[in-house]
């Protein structure tokens, strides 16, 4: 069965049967039909999917490619990510990464026709899509084989697109860890396990859930936390979507100096910690690849004429180049659910190599944190938002961070303000550098990183699709 299906870029017709399908279906609750394939025809002329950056993909008969009656399809975004690893070219182990922008690919939209499930046309499909993404890295590596015994010959993108070298993928799973199966040679779950090649890999599920308090007030704010807010040197300002995406660009270029920054600290605690990491990744939020949150939802926020969607601490009279903290979100306002902001991209200051020294670093930073959260709270309350939702939020500041929450916020769910969520769990597919994706052996050099030795750095709202 398998050898007579492939996976095919979709003709214009099967793009649009695409979309009528999955509109039908929960995903386009809210919006008439026409409505939904409007946004997908406007996402498709937005910054993040113009210049065949959003694909649809079919799985369809061989013989028969351009049919309307394909059995499943799924939608990509090619983007920019950074990566940071080890550089081989130096002897020395503590040098400096090697830092890299690198293509990778979001996936969305998986959908089988009810009268096609559970036949395995969905596992079949994204087993596929992992040569179209990165075919060039997986056959490079001679370790991993296209089964041309059960699949037939390999899927061919469409040659324009120049694709194939994907270094990671990711998508965001409502079901399960169902594309942990979906593995580029074909074979069974055990043995995937084993050699480590199977599907994507959720990483990263933690959710922060908080109701706006309607008591609370900046007066409370005051009393309760006995700090001066207004020590810093800095001012906070809105900020419209023109300059979410130019303080984005920005914040791109942090990410690597972030990414820099991440790297000595896992070297620094290699010695005394267990951290097996080899490798560290993330999306960029530019490109339109952030401002996608809200181009999707815009139908439902539009009639509201909102015009701010981030706050920023910058210096006195700064642009965005000396911002020191910011949020940026998009709004869910999709009825019946609650009315929700959902942080997208939190930067809390961080303390810059001069400063790190100063022991009053970690405490402005704190102070910061509080001060953005309380302009959240406002924000909340001006546009009678319900509930605010943040991934993944950071480690090293959800203590002091969440004890600073509760002056303005309560946790919303029975677990309290945090939990694992179970679904849109983030998943990531490691394809790897110029070596590709292989077994780990013992005498390996390190070239080639098993999955648990990367690590996704900003999994934030960002870059779900
Ligand atoms: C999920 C979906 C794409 C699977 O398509 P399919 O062609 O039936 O998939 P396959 O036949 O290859 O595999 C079916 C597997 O999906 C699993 N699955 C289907 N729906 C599931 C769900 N809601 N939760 C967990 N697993 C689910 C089945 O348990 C089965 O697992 P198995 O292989 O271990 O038996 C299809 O059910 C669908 O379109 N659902 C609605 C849209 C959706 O939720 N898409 C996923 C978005 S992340």
């Amino acid at each position: 069965m398998a050898a007579a299906l492939s996976l095919f870029a979709a003709t214009p017709q099967q793009i649009e049967v695409s979309r009528n399908r999955t509109g039908a279906s929960a995903w386009g609750n809210g919006m008439t039909l026409d409505e939904y394939v409007q946004r997908d025809i406007d996402l498709q002329n937005s910054e993040c999917g113009r210049e065949g950056r959003y694909l649809t993909w079919v799985l369809a008969p061989r013989n028969d490619s351009h049919t309307l009656d394909f059995l499943c399809s799924c939608e990509t975004f090619r983007r920019a990510g950074l990566t940071s690893r080890r550089n081989h070219t130096s002897s020395k182990p503590d040098s400096e990464p090697l830092i890299e922008q690198v293509e990778c690919y979001g996936i969305a939209s998986v959908f089988t026709p009810p009268q096609y499930r559970g036949k395995g046309y969905a596992r079949l499909m994204m087993s596929l899509l992992h040569w179209d993404l990165a075919g060039n890295k997986l056959t490079s590596t001679g370790n991993i084989k296209f089964p041309f015994d059960i699949w037939g010959s390999p899927p061919a993108p469409p040659k324009e697109l120049g694709m194939g070298d994907a270094t990671f993928s990711a998508l965001w799973s409502d079901v399960g860890d169902f594309y942990g199966k979906c593995s580029p040679d074909g074979a069974d779950d055990d043995s995937n396990r084993l050699r480590k090649s199977g599907g994507w890999v959720i990483r990263g599920t933690r959710m922060t859930r908080w109701c706006p308090r309607p008591d609370a007030s900046t007066a409370l704010m005051h009393a309760n936390s006995g700090s001066d807010l207004h020590s810093h040197s800095g001012e906070w300002q809105w900020l419209t979507q023109e300059e979410v995406n130019r303080l984005l660009t920005h914040d791109a270029e942090l990410m690597r100096k972030d990414l820099r920054a991440r790297w000595f600290e896992i070297i620094s605690s290699n010695s005394t910690s267990s951290s097996k990491t080899k490798v560290l990744f993330t999306f960029l939020p530019s490109g339109g690849v952030e401002a996608f949150q809200r181009e999707r939802l815009r139908r439902f926020w539009e009639k509201e004429k909102i015009v701010h969607w981030g706050v920023a601490l910058s210096d006195p009279l700064g642009d965005m180049s000396t911002v020191r903290a910011f949020a940026t979100w998009t709004l869910d306002l999709r009825p019946p659910a609650p009315r929700t902001l959902v942080i997208t991209r939190l930067r809390c200051g961080s303390c810059s190599e001069e400063s790190e020294r100063s022991e009053n670093c970690h405490g402005t930073q704190v102070q910061i944190l509080c001060e953005l959260l309380q302009k959240v709270w406002e924000y909340c309350s001006e546009h009678d938002i319900q509930i605010v939702e943040i991934w993944n939020f950071p480690l090293e500041l959800r203590e002091v961070g969440y004890r600073c929450a509760r002056h303005w916020f309560v946790g919303s769910d029975p677990e309290g303000e945090e939990f694992e969520r179970t679904e849109h769990l983030p998943a990531f597919k490691w394809y790897g550098h110029e070596h590709g994706l292989t077994t780990i052996s013992s005498t390996d050099s390190g070239l080639v990183p098993e999955e648990d030795e990367v690590e996704w750095v900003f999994n934030e709202k960002f870059c779900w699709c």
